[in-house]
This record gives C-alpha cells, sequence and structure tokens, in this order.
C-alpha cells in the first residue's frame, strides 16, 4: 500500500480562505479581529514562529500587535501587561510564546490570560471545557489535526488512536480530543514498555515524540492513519518529522508529511481562535447596545 498524503498546506489554505471571508464580514461591523503576542528573550526558533503568526494575521487582515521583552524582564511586568490586554476592546486574542526563562513562572503568566482572549487554549478554564465537551479555545496543533482529519473524511468513532507524547500542548490534549469524538485512545510516553506493541494496534498513530524519524515501519499497522507533529531536524540538517517517512508510507493508508503536514495547520487554528474570540467580543457587544 502507498499511502495517500494529508497535505496541510493546502488544507490550511482553504481554511484561511475561509476565515479571511470571515473577518471581512466582522470589519463591516467595524471588528478588527486582533491578537497580542508576547514575546521574551532571544529564543531563535520562538522569534521564527512569533513572525509566522504576525505575517498570517496580515494575510487575513487582522491586527497584530507584538510586544517584545528582554530575558531579564521580571514576572510582575509581563502578568501587568497582560492585565491591560485583557482590558484592551482592539485585541481579543492574548499568546504569550513559550518557553519562558526559568525565573518567570509560566503556569501563573498563562493563568492571567482572560480564558475569553486565550487564543492559545492553554488556560485550565479551557482545558477543563474541552475536557467536558463544552464550548472552548482548542490548543491549535490537536486541533489542527481534528480538522485535517475531517477533511479528510477520515472517521474517528470507534477507532483506536494512539498518541505518542504527553505533553500539555501536544499529546494531552490531542488524546482528549480524540476522545471526544469517540475514539478508544492509548496514550504512549517514554517510560512505555514495548511501545511498538501498542503502535502495532493503532489505527490511527499520532506521533508527537520530538525525535527524528523515530516512528519506522515496524511501529506501524497496515492501513494505518499516521499523523506526524514532530519539526525536527535530521543529521544533514534538513527538516523532518518523527516519523520516518520513507518507509510509513509504504505501509499507511495515510500520511502526513514534514514539511507541510500538522504545521501550516498550527498558525491556522490560531486563526481561527483569534476570529472566534472577536466573533464573540462583538455578538456581547451587540447584547449590551
Ligand atoms: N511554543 C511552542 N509552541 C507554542 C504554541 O503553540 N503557543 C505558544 N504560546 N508557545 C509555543
Amino acid at each position: 500500500m502507498t499511502a495517500q498524503i494529508i497535505n496541510g498546506k493546502e488544507i490550511a489554505k482553504k481554511k484561511r480562505s475561509e476565515i479571511a471571508k470571515e473577518v471581512d464580514e466582522l470589519k463591516k461591523n467595524h471588528v478588527i479581529p486582533g491578537l497580542a503576542v508576547i514575546l521574551v528573550g532571544n529564543n531563535q526558533a520562538s522569534r521564527t514562529y512569533v513572525k509566522s503568526k504576525q505575517k498570517a494575521c496580515q494575510e487575513l487582515g487582522m491586527h497584530s500587535l507584538l510586544i517584545e521583552y528582554p530575558e531579564t524582564v521580571q514576572e510582575s511586568e509581563l502578568l501587568s501587561k497582560i492585565d491591560e490586554l485583557n482590558h484592551d476592546d482592539a485585541i481579543h486574542g492574548i499568546l504569550v510564546q513559550l518557553p519562558l526563562p526559568d525565573h518567570i513562572n509560566e503556569v501563573k503568566v498563562i493563568e492571567a490570560i482572560s480564558p475569553a482572549k486565550d487564543v492559545d487554549g492553554f488556560h485550565p478554564i479551557n482545558i477543563g471545557r474541552m475536557m467536558t465537551g463544552q464550548d472552548a479555545f482548542l490548543p491549535c496543533t490537536p486541533y489542527g489535526v481534528m480538522v485535517m482529519l475531517e477533511e479528510m473524511n477520515i472517521e474517528i468513532a470507534g477507532k483506536h488512536v494512539v498518541i505518542i507524547g504527553r505533553s500539555n500542548i501536544v499529546g494531552k490534549p490531542s488524546g482528549q480530543l480524540f476522545l471526544n469524538e469517540n475514539a478508544t485512545v492509548t496514550y504512549c510516553h517514554s517510560k512505555t514498555k514495548n511501545l511498538e506493541e501498542h503502535t502495532k494496534n493503532a489505527d490511527i498513530l499520532v506521533a508527537a515524540v520530538g525525535r527524528a524519524n523515530f516512528i519506522t515501519a515496524d511501529y506501524i499497522k497496515e492501513g494505518a492513519v499516521v499523523i506526524d507533529v514532530g519539526i525536527n531536524r535530521n543529521e544533514e540538517g534538513k527538516l523532518c518529522g518523527d516519523v520516518d517517512f520513507e518507509e510509513a508510507k509504504e505501509i499507511a493508508s495515510y500520511i502526513t508529511p514534514v514539511p507541510g503536514g500538522v504545521g501550516p495547520m498550527t498558525i491556522t487554528m490560531l486563526m481561527y481562535n483569534t476570529l472566534k474570540a472577536a466573533k464573540n467580543f462583538q455578538s456581547k457587544l451587540q447584547k449590551t447596545k
């Protein structure tokens, strides 16, 4: 079997054009969706991500505000900026780029963001809402994975989904979103024994390990859907995923490439969440009129 490639770039393009249309509609009602991004220090990867987020805002006609701080910034200064942004009607989404320097308490910073503006979906209120199946801002990467599967008409209910990785940003919420869609979910991680035995049972395998080409053909069941969330560099410095793509594509039924798979969906869902926050703001405005 040679797998069908899930083209994240194409799906992201389609979703972004839908978002751009909705942004235009909102603008007719004098609401311009606004995203504030806080960037601390000089982490090159963070800087690149933030640039892409700003570019996406510009392309979709959204307002974007970048607030930069040096590595030495005090936690209190960040918290007071977040408080100011929470009360700023031109800003509908607030994102603090992670990781933060060690002297800053990440949890405290995330919890300072108003849940109504938490477009990353990292606030405990949004995580709780997601877990209980209520309306919530969903974390962008797992949300992007779900949208890709939906676009490909890949059924989830009743499927056995195996997630490798248990980060708060990707692994844990991915499992929850699959559970919400009635999948049977297994979480694997660095302490899992006999990893292959678990992954070989997966109808849908989600790799969020952070190790280049770690998932070889031996880990994959014939006909499985393989979702590669990894972004790594191989020995030659080339961008690659957690899955050995060349091997896996001969076994899987569907597979996401790296680059051009899950990556483009993450920022797209951030834009979607910012639009949603702006729409929520507008409907509140209308109710108070
Ligand atoms: N650092 C790595 N990924 C992310 C993300 O999705 N959001 C934020 N805020 N920081 C990150």
